[in-house]
């Protein structure tokens, strides 16, 4: 009999999300393997057992993870969920090891082979294993979704017999891949939209999504950005320019929508309180980096806050999760992508290349040990900061010798350029 895959359902009350869909689960039987997906499993993200049951799976409990040689999840397994697998299992998820020098240990400590899903270089040929990118571009578009049912008035300018409503003055701070979907999801709903950025290579893009780019343009924005494309902690004098040119335009705005995330380190702080206080009673702030320490002062993590002038700051925990359904088989895709890699089409087994850039760039543990470089020394050694990215995510596209293009998930994407050259 082949190998068994264990698709198990998310402890987290706060997780609706699952590692699996119909479509994967199809294709893993396909590769080989035994698929066992826990009863219930998939109901956050409106998946059945029956749906699972027809693609291939076997209904099971969480009792089938202590034989199966792959688990595949969305967070990191806790203690109690460690003790039930087998020892040298491969364990694949969004492992969030930063700050949780403990669970890693644990880990370790029990023996399987844990890789972090969010370390996947940026490379062309782990695109489609990109699982920042997929679960980012659908936050980019529920935080529009999330301001809008907030906001009391329409989004697009409406002309109508009874008089005009005005369109919607939106400002998407951070222009990744979650602030680019923002920007597009706010332009569908007829927002007029600005954005702003600390990487300059940002600015063609904002503009080819109609939308207009406000930054401070000095010598240390032109060169804000990594080889890897993302952005570096800027010093106390551009933050300070920046907050300047931006309170003057917060003061304006009806939806603030703030995405602004630095790799290792925590958010950038861009929307003080008195930014929140310029702005009109009605207004909205989407703070999307709550999680990671918030952009905006004020904002509370899994909560909607109304400031004493009437300012709401929605600061929903996994937004991802919010659009579970799309999220899940995204997600799903990206794992199955990743797993097929490691597996020997001939023996039909799991065959993990260690000397792989990406297998080398996300394996945190193995046999024992805490092997990941951005890890194993801080095991020794207790470390005071975060780690910087790990150097295989910031390194531009070695293996296929030519830039990356990026791929971007809004609509009317530009012709980016490619990763170097901004
Ligand atoms: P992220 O989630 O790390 O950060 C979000 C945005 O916040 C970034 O655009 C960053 O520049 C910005 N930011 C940081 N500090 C700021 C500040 N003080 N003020 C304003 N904005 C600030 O970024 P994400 O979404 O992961 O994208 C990072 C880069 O990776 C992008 O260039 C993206 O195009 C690229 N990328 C490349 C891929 C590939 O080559 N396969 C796939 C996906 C993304």
């Amino acid at each position: 009999m082949g190998q068994t895959v264990f698709i198990p359902r998310e402890l987290d009350a706060n997780e609706p999300r699952v590692a699996a869909s119909p479509e994967t689960v199809k294709r893993l039987a396909g590769l080989g393997f035994e698929v066992i997906v826990e009863k219930g499993a998939g109901l956050g993200s409106r998946i059945t057992d029956q749906e699972f049951a027809t693609a291939g799976g076997t209904i099971g409990t969480s009792g089938d993870a202590k034989n199966a040689d792959v688990v595949l999840k969305v967070r990191r397994p806790t203690d109690a969920e460690l003790k039930g697998y087998k020892s040298g299992a491969a364990v694949i998820a969004i492992m969030d090891p930063y700050g949780n020098d403990p669970a890693l240990a644990a880990m370790a400590k029990a023996g399987i082979t844990a890789f972090s899903m969010e370390f996947m270089p940026r490379i062309t040929r782990a695109q489609v294993m990109d699982v920042l990118s997929s679960q980012a571009n659908l936050a980019g578009y529920q935080a529009v979704v999330d301001a809008a049912a907030e906001y009391d008035r329409a989004l697009p300018m409406m002309m109508t017999a009874a008089g005009t409503v005005p369109a919607a003055k939106t400002f998407i701070m951070g222009v990744g891949v979650a602030g680019l979907q923002a920007i597009a999801t706010a332009r569908r709903l007829g927002a007029v939209v600005t954005a702003t950025d600390v990487r300059p290579a940002v600015k063609e893009q904002v503009q080819s999504l109609g939308a207009k780019f406000l930054a401070v343009e000095d010598e240390e924005f032109k060169a804000a950005e990594t080889a890897g494309g993302y952005a570096k902690e800027m010093s106390k004098e551009y933050q300070a320019k920046q907050a300047a040119l931006t309170a003057e335009h917060i003061a304006k705005q009806d939806i603030v929508i703030t995405t602004a995330l630095i790799p290792g380190r925590p958010a950038p702080k861009l929307v003080s309180a008195a930014m929140v206080a310029s702005m009109k009673p009605g207004s909205v702030i989407v703070d999307l980096a709550v999680e990671r320490g918030g952009n905006v002062e004020g904002a509370v993590p899994g909560r909607v806050v109304t400031t004493e002038n009437g300012v709401k700051i929605v600061g929903h925990l996994n937004v991802p999760g919010r659009v579970a359904a799309s999220a899940s088989l995204l997600y799903a895709k990206n794992l199955y992508a990743f797993l097929e890699t490691m597996v020997d089409k001939a023996t039909k087994g799991l065959a993990i290349k260690r000397d792989d850039e990406l297998v080398k760039a996300t394996m945190l543990t193995d046999a024992g040990q805490i092997v990941h470089p951005s890890f194993a020394k801080a095991a020794e050694t207790p470390r005071t900061e975060p780690a910087a990215i790990p150097a295989t995510v910031l390194v531009a596209d070695t293996a296929d010798k030519k830039p990356v293009p990026r791929k971007r998930a809004a609509a009317k994407s530009p012709s980016p350029k490619p990763e170097g050259t901004a």
